[in-house]
């Protein structure tokens, strides 16, 4: 290892209890995946933890709707999620549920910290009451006739048919989704986070622009969001929702209740909490203000503004560390156009597994898109076909089966020790660090791309020595063993490289060539005749293109 021994906290965003896990979700817990199990392989010390998002209306009306509770519900949704992630190979060391004794007592404990620091504030504010199912409405669960065009049915914030944006009082002839009931209005006492606090705006400007290596995208929009000394930009923030609503409890406001952004985020620390119990690991150690661990939050863009301002403050506020930094992705195309149910581009997680396509072949892909900006990346389907079969198979995979067989039939398995010290090896090895710094900078486009530049040496190396000619000659004995044996060892270089995208091919390469769990030191650490390799089985197959038909045929 060439840094010193880290100890991070990882998390990926939660995703909310009432829908499945599409392909769009799946860029952010792969790229989050990779990252973790790259610092895993250096060493370090790293906890990747996750949840459900399970708090909120639109969860207490689907279970309604469902003829369940919101809690049975969220324990159906958990055990799909939960099901989906461990098929995509995502390493979570702990996943867990924002509905859980720890998030309440955290989230209301943070809440009386800011609370006796003079950060919440009551005030009655008037909204949107659907008389008949009595209930306060979120903007989304009014509907009515766009303002601007007319146009019938249209959400309370935009029009789908002329993109005009408004509030939801501007709509023409409004109705409640939950009861079609024509909308009241009513005031009730609201929570409010005061960020307008001068105290605030100074945090979060020294925390955004200065303290935090944001994206470049990132600072720059906080900066928008901040403002300049003395401009107040920052509103405050309603975390208040009235009963009916599936939370927490807001400790002294009774029938009050925490809105589900305040316990959300506070549930990667319920969730690691709840696995230091369990690990016994020193909670407190890590979320201290002065502590040395770092923590990272994985996100959406969309999910900014809770992640770089509403968390920082919430914690800074509260007497927590703030993180470390937050490392944003851009949005999932799919043949260059938004996921879309009608096309059957909304591509299921389990559909994707249940039609049979291996998960490393969409780990690989988006890891061929994925760098450390907030750009969209997109699902090319063709280029997918082409990507898995002409880098994965064609370059890497049939690397070991065009020398294994030879070394296993020839040599009992066992490889020339003297080989390892060959020109190619070292070339391979000596990329190792710059491998390491672009996984390191989530640039895993360019450290794919790097990789597989080196496959195509291997390649070109085992055209120009022809182990198969070599094969046909009893003279030539030694040296079929020393090509063979440069060639996998150069294969297990490449493996190593590409573990922390292909675990479970890696996990084939260690057994077939009987090594250890590879970490990134054992670049080190060739191959050795003293532990003959094994015969070679299949790691992987083609990806069919007629299976592409099939994926989105069953997802309309
Ligand atoms: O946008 C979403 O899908 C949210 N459920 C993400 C929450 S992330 C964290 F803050 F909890
Ligand atoms: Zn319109």
């Amino acid at each position: 290892m060439s840094s010193p021994k880290r100890r991070l906290l990882v998390t990926s965003a939660l995703p909310y209890a009432n829908g499945q896990i599409h392909i769009g979700h799946l860029v952010e817990y792969v790229q989050t995946d990779i990252w973790v199990r790259f610092q895993r392989m250096r060493g370090h010390e790293v906890h990747y933890v996750g949840a459900d998002d399970t708090h909120g209306t639109p969860i207490m009306l689907r279970a309604e709707k469902e003829g369940l509770t919101p809690k049975e519900l969220i324990a159906n949704v958990w055990k799909e999620h939960k099901r989906d992630f461990d098929d995509f190979l995502i390493s979570f060391d702990n996943y867990y549920t924002t509905d859980s004794p720890e998030n309440e007592k955290l989230s209301q404990s943070i809440y009386l910290k800011l609370r006796d620091a003079g950060l919440i504030e009551k005030r009655a504010i008037e909204q949107a009451y659907d008389p008949v199912k009595k209930m306060f409405l979120p903007d989304r669960f009014i509907k009515g006739e766009c303002p601007k065009c007319g146009a019938k049915d249209q959400y309370g914030d935009s029009c789908e048919k002329c993109g005009a944006t408004y509030s939801p009082t501007d709509l023409k002839n409004p109705f409640s989704v939950v009861s079609g009931a024509t909308p009241i209005k009513k005031v009730s006492d609201h929570y409010f986070f005061k960020l307008s606090d001068p105290r605030c705006e100074t945090f979060l400007r020294d925390w955004t622009q200065v303290k935090t290596p944001l994206q470049p995208e990132a600072r720059n929009k906080m900066k928008e969001w901040v403002g300049q000394p003395g401009e107040s930009k920052l509103g405050d923030w309603d975390i208040s929702r009235d009963a009916p609503y599936f939370g927490f409890e807001i400790p002294d406001a009774p029938g009050k209740y925490f809105y589900v952004w305040l316990d959300a985020p506070i549930g990667y620390y319920a969730s690691f909490l709840n696995y230091c119990q369990s690990k016994g690991l020193n909670f407190e150690e890590w979320v201290r203000p002065d502590t040395t661990t770092e923590q990272y939050h994985f996100i959406g863009k969309d999910i900014l503004y809770f992640h770089t301002l509403f968390w920082p403050a919430t914690l800074h506020f509260a007497g927590y560390r703030t993180p470390t930094n937050i490392f944003a992705h851009g949005f999932l195309t799919v043949d260059g156009e938004k996921m879309s149910k009608s096309r059957g581009t909304l591509i299921s997680a389990h559909s994707v597994i249940e039609s049979g396509f291996n998960p490393e072949w969409f780990r690989y892909y988006f890891a061929t898109k994925l760098n450390d900006s907030m750009e969209d990346l997109d699902l090319n389907l063709q280029d997918f076909v082409a990507r898995v079969n002409s880098d994965l198979l064609g370059k890497y995979i049939n690397i070991a089966s065009r020398s294994a067989g030879f070394l296993v039939k020839r040599f009992g398995g066992v490889v020339s020790d003297a080989a390892m010290n060959h020109l190619l090896l070292s070339e391979i090895a000596s990329a190792s660090e710059k491998i390491a710094e672009l996984y390191e900078a989530r640039e895993y486009a360019k450290a794919l791309r790097t990789i597989m530049e080196l496959a195509d040496k291997v390649n070109a190396f085992v055209d120009e020595n022809k182990p198969w000619e070599i094969a046909k000659d009893p003279e030539r004995e030694a040296d079929l063993q020393r090509v063979c044996s440069i060639t996998l060892e150069a294969f297990r270089l490449l493996s190593l490289y590409l573990k922390p995208v292909l675990p479970q091919v890696a996990a084939g390469v260690e057994d077939f060539l009987s090594v250890p769990d590879m970490s990134w030191n054992d670049v080190k650490t060739p191959l050795s005749s003293q532990n003959p390799i094994k015969t070679y089985k299949h790691l992987m197959t083609r990806v069919e293109a007629p299976q592409i038909e099939a994926l989105l045929a069953a997802n309309l």
